[in-house]
């Protein structure tokens, strides 16, 4: 699969002349096989926060690009994650959430400890060679900013922490060690899983498509170190709620004078946006399901301390009607931006100055693509 070389130059272009990228970038399961090959299972992504899974035997399991994933707290408190499947033949292990004491294949009963060591395997005696250490799940990488928890399937990536940057340092005022994850939605996006971080990097939307929810916008791009970009809307109030709906709870204690400024629209390369406002933290984190369809998840978080407010649950109630709103106007926009992608007489158009994420998200994905050009 080749995209247009023209095209690609142009999308190269200083930012006051250049186009958008060409539409196969975002339409051809051709692109999206090299993505998921050299960007996706390359890269660290997000998976979620660890406080829901605090306690020896708590596990949780997700969907990834690499397959089904396991994360469980060993008896000896620490969390690991595994590649959910029996190293028998192949069953998944555990499903959704909860608590286990061992992990119990639902096939033929082989049994793991939940430090993923092999326990239990019913009538291999007579196998030849069968080696019970060789045979506990297979580990996933993972490491964690601040709770945040990240896998990667990539065994020679950089830490964690080299792929971050500075990101951790900028966001410190937040105290984002303090946040707990409280609500979640999942929205299936009908669209090319860059179009909603591009959409999630830009205000030149958001007076049109938001225009009766959070309104037009003024934003600046903010340097960063690191693979990680940054932009901040500038609001002194928390846009965290509708602009009708005064923001519930005060801001942080010891925000930095740049973070009082405004909210943090954080891309964290590849898949995930990390919000940060005054008072509050939402993720969009997108899963590429085909090149056209992504599952979208937004999560919400707030300081602990605001947690523990009796009120808090009502409190809450706009922050979450807001993302979710918001994400959906959004996912609406989207869907139809990748049907008209297809139209074969599609031809990139020229950016404005407010689309200058969109060009560098796009140009960070393509230099990881081994195109012939
Ligand atoms: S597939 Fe798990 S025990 Fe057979
Ligand atoms: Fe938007």
């Amino acid at each position: 699969m080749t995209l247009d070389a023209t095209q690609l130059d142009n999308a190269r272009d200083p930012l006051d002349r250049s186009r958008a990228m060409p539409a196969g970038f975002y339409t051809t399961p051709e692109i999206f096989a090299l993505e998921r090959e050299h960007v996706f299972l390359k890269n660290w992504f997000f998976v979620g926060r660890e406080e829901g899974i605090a306690d020896p035997g708590d596990f949780r399991t997700i969907d990834t690009v690499g397959g089904p994933v396991l994360l469980i707290r060993g008896d000896d408190g620490i969390l690991r994650a595994f590649a959910n499947y029996c190293r028998h033949r192949g069953s998944i292990l555990l499903e959704g959430e909860g608590n286990c004491r061992r992990i119990v294949c639902p096939y033929h009963a082989w049994s793991y400890h939940t430090d993923g060591s092999l326990l239990g395997c019913p009538d291999m005696a007579d196998a030849e060679g069968f080696d019970r250490v060789e045979n506990g799940l297979v580990p996933v990488r993972m490491e964690q900013w601040a709770g945040f928890v990240f896998l990667n399937f990539n065994r020679d990536a950089p830490t964690l922490m080299e792929h971050l940057g500075d990101f951790p340092e900028r966001m410190a005022s937040h105290k984002p060690d303090t946040m707990r994850h409280c609500w979640t939605v999942t929205l299936d996006a009908r669209c090319n899983w860059k179009l909603i971080l591009e959409n999630a990097m830009e205000t030149y939307h958001t007076g049109i498509v938001h225009r009766d929810s959070v309104g037009a916008q003024t934003s600046r791009s903010l340097e960063t170190e690191g693979q990680w970009r940054c932009l901040q809307v500038l609001s002194t109030r928390s846009i965290a709620t509708l602009p009708d709906a005064t923001p519930s709870f005060p801001p942080i204690d010891g925000l930095d004078a740049d973070a009082r400024m405004g909210t943090y629209f954080t891309v964290v390369h590849p898949t995930c946006q990390f919000a940060l406002s005054q008072d509050a933290l939402w993720w969009l984190n997108v899963l590429p399901l085909a090149h056209d369809r992504t599952m979208l998840e937004i999560g919400g978080c707030f300081p602990e301390s605001a947690m523990s407010d009796p009120d808090f649950d009502t409190k809450a109630q706009p922050y979450y009607q807001r993302w979710e709103r918001v994400g959906r106007e959004d996912v609406d926009i989207l869907e139809r931006q990748q049907k008209a992608l297809a139209s074969v007489l599609y031809k990139p158009g020229p950016l404005s100055w407010r689309d200058d994420h969109v060009r560098a998200m796009g140009l960070w994905v393509l230099d990881r693509l081994p195109l012939a050009t």
